[in-house]
C-alpha cells in the first residue's frame, strides 16, 4: 500500500493541543497549550507542523524580527525520529526566512542535546557563544549558534 506523504503546513490554532501533547513528549519544560496557541497567533511568529494524514508529528517555531530569526523550538514525536522530519522542518523554515529577508538565523540548546546540535551543524550553524545556567529541570548551560543565510540567486 503506498504509504502518505508527510506535509508540512503552517500551524494553526487548533493545531495547539496536539503541539502541546508533543511539548510534554519532547521538554522537560514543556510549553503549555494557552503559550503554543499564543506563539501561533504572535504576528512576529510563525510555527509550521509537519503532518502525517492530518496528524502532528513534528514542528518548529520561529521569531522574527528584522533580518534575524531565532528558532524557538524543534520538535519530532519519538516514533517518527530520523528519518528526515526536522531536517525538512528546517529546510521549509529556511526557505521562508529567506524569503522573508532574513539573513541570520540564531538559536539556543542544551549542552548535552546532541542530536540537536548535530542536526543544526548539519545546517551550517555555529557556536557562538554560551549561556551560563540558562536552562532549568535540570540546570544547563545553552550553546548559543547562529547561521548566515543569503537569498538563493
Ligand atoms: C533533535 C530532533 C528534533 C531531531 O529530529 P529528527 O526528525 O529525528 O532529525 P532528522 O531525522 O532530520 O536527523 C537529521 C540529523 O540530526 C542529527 N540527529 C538526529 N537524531 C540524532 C541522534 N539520535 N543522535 C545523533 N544525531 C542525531 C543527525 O545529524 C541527523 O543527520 P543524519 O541522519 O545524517 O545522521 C529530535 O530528536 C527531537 O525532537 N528531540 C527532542 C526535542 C529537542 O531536543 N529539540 C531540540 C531543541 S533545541
Amino acid at each position: 500500500m503506498k504509504s502518505e506523504p508527510i506535509i508540512i503546513e503552517k500551524a494553526s490554532v487548533g493545531d495547539s493541543p496536539r503541539i502541546a501533547e508533543i511539548e510534554k513528549i519532547c521538554f522537560s519544560v514543556p510549553w503549555s497549550e494557552n503559550s503554543v496557541k499564543d506563539f501561533i497567533e504572535n504576528p512576529l511568529c510563525v510555527m509550521f507542523a509537519a503532518k502525517d494524514r492530518g496528524v502532528v508529528c513534528g514542528y518548529i517555531g520561529l521569531y522574527i524580527i528584522a533580518d534575524e530569526c531565532d528558532i524557538a523550538n524543534v520538535a519530532v514525536v519519538p516514533e517518527y525520529r530520523k528519518c528526515g522530519i526536522a531536517t525538512a522542518l528546517i529546510s521549509h523554515a529556511t526557505d521562508f526566512a529567506r524569503e522573508k529577508n532574513v539573513e541570520r538565523m540564531m538559536l539556543e540548546v542544551r549542552a548535552s542535546n546532541t542530536p540537536a546540535i548535530s542536526l543544526y551543524k548539519k545546517f551550517g550553524f555555529e557556536e557562538v557563544g554560551v549561556r551560563k545556567n540558562y536552562y532549568t529541570q535540570p540546570k544547563e548551560d545553552a550553546l548559543l549558534m547562529d547561521r548566515i543565510i543569503t537569498k538563493k540567486a
